[in-house]
């Protein structure tokens, strides 16, 4: 069949430069969900997206998808203009179905749930509200649907139908040529309604089924940022849910927001407040306490996140401690058994097993191999302003506290830094390097006193 997406609207209620199906849902844009739902109903089906308002914007975000059409409604003369635009591309002896760009969390299953009810006729996908605000009604005769009428066009009497029309509809493509460019737009709101090709169908003898919405939130359209928020939370409720039917311990389902992949093994627990996207992979028995931000990252077995992370593009190994308060950046790498503590940034850098790195320091561009102990206060001086030089740290050195490593250099295996070291050649295996001031005494100084 043939896909339309209706995305060309500008979304007013917004208030945003940004267009409307490219504000973000779980940081994707809504347009990105109902393509992506789109494709799950097969291959083989012809996916055309109407763009308009913020086309540019819009064609330069969906450019590497090469299976999307793009048609242009230069102007928002209403969702009936918009699909006529999409029509020299569609398939005239398959049926159409229309979603909405504006109604991201539609499921695939109520899709094809429409397609069956349509038969070769008509298909209109409704759902009852209890508040019907905004939505077109369903006009129904001894039970038929007979019209749709928008609410800005409603009588009284019709404003309380709650049955209400989602927009989405599968319609007889060889007919919408005739109907769709013989609508008119004498109404509220001096649009070509698409709505109106019912009324249309109903007088030419074709029958309109419809099919019903499981839940509201899939069928919610976003016109605004406050409807936006509300589907943002079904969303993360229902990934919540998910989650913990597949044994995760989330500690409270509403306070846990998934804006990616996040895959998790055996007894997993997630305390409030964590934010995950990208691709996060959490292996069996790992917690993660309050308060995180994960962002690409793989995490061992066994690995214990402590409250208040930031975790960017890293892969940690099993029965870590990391926390609180660690920033993992790109191109890190722990191994097992390693511990990461507060205010540590580590950056490009590999921490061989068992290694521990527990306060204030800043490790980049090195490479650590295993039982390495820092001590706070270190810093590896990797950069020069213009270039960056890697630091190599041996197995089982032992680095003194407010060390600091002046790249390019290596420390040797089992080697001990002195406190207060700045390390600007390599240090020997095994022996004790140590490069600061002298202390020294002097014997009968006297404080200088106050000249009167
Ligand atoms: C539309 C329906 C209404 C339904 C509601 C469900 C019509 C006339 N009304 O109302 O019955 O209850 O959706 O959410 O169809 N668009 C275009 N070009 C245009 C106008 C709109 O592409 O000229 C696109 C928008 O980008 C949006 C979608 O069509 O994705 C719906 O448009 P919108 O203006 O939000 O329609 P509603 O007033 O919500
Ligand atoms: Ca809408």
């Amino acid at each position: 069949m043939n896909i339309v997406i209706l995305a060309a609207g500008m979304g007013k209620r917004m208030r945003s430069r940004l267009p409307k199906v490219l504000q973000p849902l779980a940081n994707k844009p809504m347009l990105e969900h109902v393509i992506e739902k789109a494709r799950l109903l097969g291959d083989q089906n012809r996916l055309i997206v109407v763009v308009g308002h913020g086309a540019e914007a819009v064609k330069a975000y969906f450019k590497d998808d090469k299976d999307l059409t793009f048609a242009l409604q230069a102007e928002q003369l209403g969702t009936g203009h918009a699909l006529l635009q999409a029509l020299p591309f569609c398939d005239k002896n398959e049926p159409t179905l229309v979603l909405l760009g504006d109604v991201p969390l539609i499921c695939p299953e109520t899709l094809r749930k429409l397609v069956e009810a349509s038969g070769d006729a008509m298909g209109l996908l409704t759902v009852k509200l209890d508040n019907p605000t905004g939505y077109g009604r369903i006009v129904r005769e001894a039970g038929k649907v007979c019209s749709i009428v928008e609410e800005k066009d409603a009588t009284e009497e019709q404003r309380s139908i709650k049955e209400v029309n989602t927009g989405i509809m599968v319609l007889p493509t060889r007919y919408l040529d005739k109907w769709l460019s013989e609508l008119g737009n004498q109404n509220a709101q001096g649009e070509y309604y698409l709505t109106d090709v019912i009324a249309r169908a109903v007088k030419e003898g074709v029958t309109v089924n419809t099919a019903l919405a499981l839940t509201p939130e899939e069928v919610e359209g976003v016109n605004n940022k406050v409807q936006l928020a509300n589907l943002e939370r079904a969303f993360q409720k229902a990934n919540a849910l998910r989650l913990m039917n597949e044994g995760v311990t989330v500690v409270d389902p509403s306070r846990i927001d998934v804006r990616g992949e996040l895959i998790c093994g055996q007894d997993v627990t997630i305390d409030v407040g964590c934010i995950f996207s990208g691709r996060v992979v959490l292996g069996g028995g790992v917690r993660i306490g309050a308060y995180c931000v994960l962002k690409d990252v793989e995490i061992g077995a066994g690995t214990e996140v402590l409250p208040f992370c930031h975790f960017d593009g890293a892969e940690v190994g099993r029965d870590a401690r990391l926390g609180p308060y660690s920033r993992l950046r790109p191109g890190t790498t722990l191994a097992d058994n390693t511990h990461i503590g507060n205010f540590v940034e580590i950056k490009k850098s590999v921490v061989g097993l068992g290694s521990k790195v527990n306060h204030l320091s800043y490790i980049g561009d090195t490479d650590m191999g295993a039982r390495v102990n820092i001590g706070a206060g270190t810093i590896t001086c990797n950069y020069d302003g213009v270039n960056k030089f890697r630091t190599t740290i041996m197995d089982d050195a032992f680095i003194g506290s407010d060390t600091q490593l002046v790249a390019p250099v290596t420390v040797g295996k089992g080697a001990t830094l002195g406190a207060g070291t700045t390390l600007t050649k390599n240090a020997p295996d095994g022996e004790l390097t140590i490069a600061r001031a002298r202390q020294m005494t002097i014997k009968g100084w006297k404080r200088p006193v106050k000249k009167l």
